[in-house]
C-alpha cells in the first residue's frame, strides 16, 4: 500500500511550514547572538519535540533490555522496539517486518551487506559496480570485500553536471557484475538518480542491487517494492530522528540465505562449542543489545513524517533550492555551483573564487548560519570537479526564505572580508 493510500481516512496532511518549524526546539535559538539558520540537514537534520519526547519516555520509564525478559519493563521495551520496526517496514513499504534490520545507520547497513553478501557471492573475476558520486560509506566497504575476495570494483563516471553517465552504466554492467551499489540522492551534489531504471537494468544483467537512501528518505517517498531494489540503507539522524540508529531493508530470500555479519547474543538459537545455530530474521543480523531508544526515536520520526504531505513539501524544498541557487549566482561574485543535475534534491554545493570553503563556513557561522564545508565524505566527487572542498547548504522542509536571506548575507560578509 502506498503512503498516500495509508493516509486515506486520516486527518489532513500538514503542509504549513511555520507550524512544522515550531515543532523543532533547536531551530529557535541564538547562535553567536543571532537567530540560527540551520542549513546542514544533509549531515544531520534536527529532531521534532515528538521524537525527543518519545526517546526520553523510553529512557525514563521503559528502559530495559529487549526480547529476553518476562518482566513488564522488558515487555514494554520490546513492544516499543518491535513497534518501531513495523513503522520502518510501513514507511518504505516493505513486504515483511523480518526484512527490516536495525543498524547504527547507513554505514553499518552497507558494511553488513558488503561483508555478508560479498563473502557469499564474490570470487576473482566478479565485479561490484558503484558510481563516482558515492559517499565513502558506499565505496570503502566494497573496496574491503573486493580485496578479500579478489573481485574488482568498477566505477561508473559522472557528467560535468554531476549526473550519472547513463550510457557508461549500461556499458560497464556486464555478466561479471554481481552487485550494484548506488546512491539514490548524492549528498555532495544533490543529484537524484533514476533508481527504478537502474535496478531494472541491473536485474536484467543478473546483479543484485543495494540502494544508499541516506539522502533520499528525508525528501522523497521511498517505496522498496516499487523500486524493486534488493537492499536499501538509511540513517535516522538525517530523517529527523536520533543518531546511532538506521535500518537495512533486504529482500527476505536474500537476507535469509546470507551468513551472519556479527556474532554474539540475540543472533543465535543454540550455542555449543561444537556448533552454533542462528536465529531467524531479522535477529540473525542484530547481534548484541540494540539501540532501543534510537529505534523508538526513529519510529517517532516516522510517525511525524507520516503526518506531513511529502509530495507538497518536496515541491516546496525544490522551489527553495531553486531560489537559493538563483540568488547565489546572481548576488555572489565568483560563485560556482558544483552539481547542476536536472533532478536535484535539497543540496546546494558551491565554491567562491578566492575564498576557501572552510573560511566561508566559519564566517557564516558567526552570523548564525550553519552550513557544512569540506569534502562531504565524497573525495572522488571533489577530485572529479577539481576542487579540494565545497561549501554546502542543505535544506529541509522546515527551512524558509529567511534562511536563504541569512545565508546570502553571510556570504556577502565573507566576500567583503576577503576582497575588501
Ligand atoms: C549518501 C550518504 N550515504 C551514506 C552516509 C553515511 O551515513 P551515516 O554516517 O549515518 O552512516 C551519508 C551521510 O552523510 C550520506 O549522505
Amino acid at each position: 500500500m502506498s503512503r498516500a493510500a495509508q493516509h486515506a481516512g486520516k486527518p489532513a496532511l500538514i503542509t504549513d511550514i511555520a507550524s512544522l518549524r515550531a515543532d523543532f526546539p533547536a531551530l529557535h535559538q541564538l547562535v553567536h547572538g543571532k537567530p540560527l539558520a540551520y542549513l546542514d540537514n544533509a549531515a544531520s537534520s534536527q529532531q521534532p519535540r515528538a521524537v525527543l519526547e518519545a526517546a526520553a519516555l523510553q529512557q525514563r520509564l521503559n528502559h530495559a533490555n529487549v526480547h529476553r525478559g518476562v518482566h513488564d519493563l522488558s515487555e514494554r521495551s520490546t513492544a516499543a522496539y518491535e513497534g518501531a520496526r513495523a513503522k520502518v517496514c510501513r514507511f518504505i513499504n516493505a513486504a515483511r517486518v523480518e526484512e527490516i534490520v536495525f543498524t547504527r545507520g547507513t554505514t553499518e547497513a552497507i558494511n553488513l551487506v558488503a561483508a555478508s553478501l560479498g563473502r557469499q557471492r564474490l570470487s576473482p573475476g566478479d565485479e561490484v559496480l558503484i558510481t563516482w558520486m558515492e559517499h565513502h560509506s558506499n565505496i570503502v566497504p566494497w573496496q574491503l570485500i573486493c580485496e578479500q575476495t579478489g573481485a574488482k570494483l568498477v566505477v561508473v563516471p559522472i557528467t560535468d553536471a554531476g549526473e550519472l553517465d547513463r550510457k557508461a552504466f549500461s556499458r560497464l554492467l556486464t555478466a561479471r557484475t554481481k552487485i550494484v551499489a548506488v546512491t539514490y540522492v548524492s549528498n555532495a551534489l544533490g543529484t537524484v538518480n533514476p533508481i527504478a531504471d537502474l535496478v531494472a537494468e541491473a536485474h536484467g544483467a543478473g546483479a543484485v542491487v543495494l540502494v544508499d537512501a541516506a539522502q533520499a528518505v528525508p525528501h522523497l517517498r521511498v517505496d522498496v517494492r516499487a523500486l524493486d531494489c534488493d537492499f536499501l540503507a538509511f540513517s535516522g539522524h538525517k530523517m529527523f530522528g536520533p543518531t546511532g540508529i538506521g535500518a537495512l531493508y533486504g529482500k527476505h530470500a536474500l537476507l535469509d540465505a546470507m551468513p551472519p555479519y556479527q556474532g554474539g547474543g540475540e543472533m543465535i538459537l543454540t550455542v555449543s562449542f561444537a556448533e552454533t545455530t542462528y536465529n531467524a530474521l531479522p535477529y540473525k543480523f542484530e547481534a548484541g543489545t540494540p539501540n532501543i531508544t534510537g529505534a523508538v526515536g526513529l519510529g517517532a520520526a516516522i510517525d511525524y513524517l507520516e503526518r506531513i504531505d511529502f509530495s507538497a513539501l518536496g515541491s516546496y524544498e525544490h522551489a527553495l533550492l531553486g531560489h537559493a541557487t538563483e540568488r547565489l549566482l546572481a548576488e555572489i561574485p565568483g560563485a560556482r555551483v558544483i552539481g547542476t543535475a536536472r533532478d536535484k534534491a535539497s543540496v546546494l554545493s558551491f565554491v567562491i573564487d578566492g575564498i576557501h570553503a572552510h573560511d566561508l563556513g566559519t564566517i557564516v557561522d558567526r552570523e548564525g548560519v550553519a552550513i557544512r564545508t569540506g569534502h562531504h565524505c565524497a573525495m572522488p566527487v571533489m577530485e572529479r570537479f577539481g576542487v579540494a572542498a565545497t561549501a554546502r547548504a542543505s535544506f529541509a522542509f522546515y527551512n524558509d526564505r529567511s534562511d536563504v536571506d541569512r545565508l546570502m548575507a553571510g556570504l556577502k560578509r565573507a566576500v567583503e572580508l576577503f576582497r575588501g
